[in-house]
């Protein structure tokens, strides 16, 4: 199968269960309204899918199990959204091409649909893979010493011209903000899988490239896409005094560096055999 089979086939299946189980399994009905609004505006569903993607490549079958876990992924990654949209982060009005949720709702429901959300994926995960391995995996990447530990080394280098050319701090943030999430993706598909150590060395060093590159191709999109292409403000990183790879390098070499990260996570993945996961790489072809 190829990538775009591969999700033209999962993602329904990824929005029907966040739909039927958002609306189920939260009492309050105005609390699941607006969680769901968010989860449910329509992202690329990167991060279930790629967590799918490799429990498929290593041959187990996908069935509500496995749906329920990947969907815990996408409710914490939804959950990072609203809060890196906050007034008090990056303050922006469109997220997923609609208005956000604290400009929808207001800043304390927004806050809140995000406390929600991030503990309910947790739980989920748990319940789906019933794994104290697997719930600590997504709870590191996630945490101080991953994703929040990303978005503070953001915000604490945004219009601080002394990080500008500091290029470890810059690829720290960068891994931290986005790229650990999206290898403990595969990390947990591995876990849940059995896998010999060859294929486990291969799916991590792709894990790791595809997830540095991750936030490379999110700040060229800043800079190459319309907002109706990229569903949010574009042209917005620098006038907000962000430093990231593509004010340090500008776009060529930060081009050239994606490109370099795609060619590295591709040769990783030739003794797996999987058109599936190296489709992942081609959605970087409209930055390129
Ligand atoms: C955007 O993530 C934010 C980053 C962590 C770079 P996505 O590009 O996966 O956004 P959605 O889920 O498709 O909206
Ligand atoms: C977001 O990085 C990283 C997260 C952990 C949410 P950005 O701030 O660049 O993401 P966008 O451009 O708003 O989607
Ligand atoms: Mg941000
Ligand atoms: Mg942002
Ligand atoms: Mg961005």
């Amino acid at each position: 199968m190829i990538f775009k089979e591969f999700r033209t086939k999962w993602t329904p299946e990824i929005d029907n269960f966040l739909k039927k189980h958002l609306e189920q399994e939260i009492n309050n009905k105005t609390m699941s309204q607006i969680m769901s609004y968010s989860v449910m505006a329509g992202g690329k569903r990167l991060r279930p899918l790629l967590f799918l993607a490799t429990v498929d490549a290593l041959d187990k079958r996908i069935s509500e199990k496995e749906i329920r876990l990947a969907c815990g992924i996408e409710l914490i990654h939804t959950y990072s959204l609203i809060h890196d949209d906050l007034p008090a982060m990056d303050n922006d009005d469109y997220r997923r091409g609609k208005l956000t949720s604290h400009k929808k709702w207001g800043e304390a429901e927004a806050v809140l649909a995000g406390d929600a959300l991030l503990p309910l994926g947790i739980q989920w995960i748990a319940q789906a893979s019933n794994s104290a391995e697997i719930v600590e995996i997504i709870t590191k990447a996630v945490g101080v010493n991953g994703m929040v530990g990303g978005q503070y080394l953001d915000i604490d280098s945004t219009n601080n011209a002394s990080v500008a050319d500091d290029t470890d701090l810059i690829n720290e943030m960068e891994w931290l903000k986005t790229g650990c999430l999206i290898k403990a993706c595969v990390e947990m598909a591995i876990v849940y899988s059995n896998v010999d150590d060859l294929r486990k060395d291969a799916l991590l060093k792709f894990a790791q490239d595809f997830g540095r590159s991750y936030q490379i191709y999110d700040d060229l999109v800043d800079i190459v896409e319309t907002p109706e292409e990229a569903g949010k403000m574009t042209h917005k990183d620098q006038k907000n005094g962000k430093n990231n790879t593509l004010t340090m390098l500008g776009v060529k070499h930060s081009q050239q560096k994606l490109r370099q990260l795609m060619e590295h996570a591709q040769k990783s993945l030739k003794i797996l055999d999987s058109s599936v996961l190296s489709g992942f790489l081609n959605l970087y072809q409209k930055v390129l």
